[in-house]
């Protein structure tokens, strides 16, 4: 016989009139392998089928599932009940628009991030169908699969200070994103284009170095690391266009 759960979930749907932000309790009987995504499939099953939450993949890879659990941002599909006590919470992350219970609305934030930031090859080559394919450098196409990882599950996003204080920070999930570009020898922005996009504290000078992300990136990307260099770069790109007289707004 498994332990017996006790399950205290965040309720509230905004579109309903009148509805109250509380918690409630469900319990229930822990057996082996379980996953807070799999508890939480049986309460909608068994016990509540009005609770909403997200998933898709059930397996780390979408993104989907991410919620506060006793605090803490991580993936409910990769949390085994086994590694919390028999009574938690379960919340839904900070920052992004709550749709109801522990649903959050990360597509729109991230669509958001993606234009602001940017976060496509600039490139002047015209496309040629006839010509052969360009060989990546082995060592290049590694260092940017690592940021690529990313599977916007708004983990970091939901622990960072500055992004819960400020909603136009784009977060080192952001600055993760640039970082993939501006390693990438196809996109043919300069530093002082680049600094245009980030170079302030919307950006990467909005850090304030807590590290709170990297904690908490289900993917083990080394946002810190990534962040790290993107504002040496900044840095240097500021400094440059102030010497060059070049006003920076
Ligand atoms: Fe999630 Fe990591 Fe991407 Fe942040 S960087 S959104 S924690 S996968
Ligand atoms: Fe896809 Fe959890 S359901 S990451």
């Amino acid at each position: 016989m498994g332990r017996q759960l006790t399950i205290s979930c965040f309720r509230y749907n905004p579109n309903i009139p009148g509805d109250k932000p509380r918690m409630q309790d469900y319990k229930l009987e822990e057996y082996e392998g379980m996953t807070l995504f799999v508890a939480l499939n049986d309460i909608r099953e068994k016990l509540d089928p009005t609770l909403m939450f997200d998933f898709v993949c059930r397996a780390a890879i979408c993104g989907s599932c991410a919620m506060l659990i006793n605090g803490r941002p991580r993936l409910a599909c990769k949390t085994m009940t086994r590694t919390l006590p028999s009574r938690f919470t379960v919340m839904p992350l900070p920052v992004f628009k709550l749709i109801g219970d522990l649903s959050v609305d990360t597509g729109t934030w991230f669509r958001d991030l993606q234009v602001r930031a940017e976060a496509w090859i600039h490139t002047n080559k015209k496309f040629d169908f006839n010509a052969l394919e360009v060989r990546m450098d082995n060592k290049i196409a590694e260092d940017i699969y690592d940021p690529e990882q990313c599977i916007e599950c708004g983990c970091c996003v939901a622990n960072c200070i500055t992004a819960n204080i400020r909603p136009d920070f784009i977060g080192s999930t952001g600055i993760n994103r640039l970082y993939r570009f501006l390693i990438d020898p196809r996109d043919e922005r300069t530093d002082a284009e680049y600094y245009e996009v980030i170079g302030n504290e919307d950006g990467t000078f909005g850090c304030v170095g807590l590290m709170a992300c990297d904690d908490m990136c289900p993917k083990e990307i080394p946002l810190q690391e990534n962040l790290a260099y993107v504002r040496r770069k900044m840095a240097a790109a500021g400094l440059k266009l102030t010497f060059q007289g070049v006003k920076i707004s």
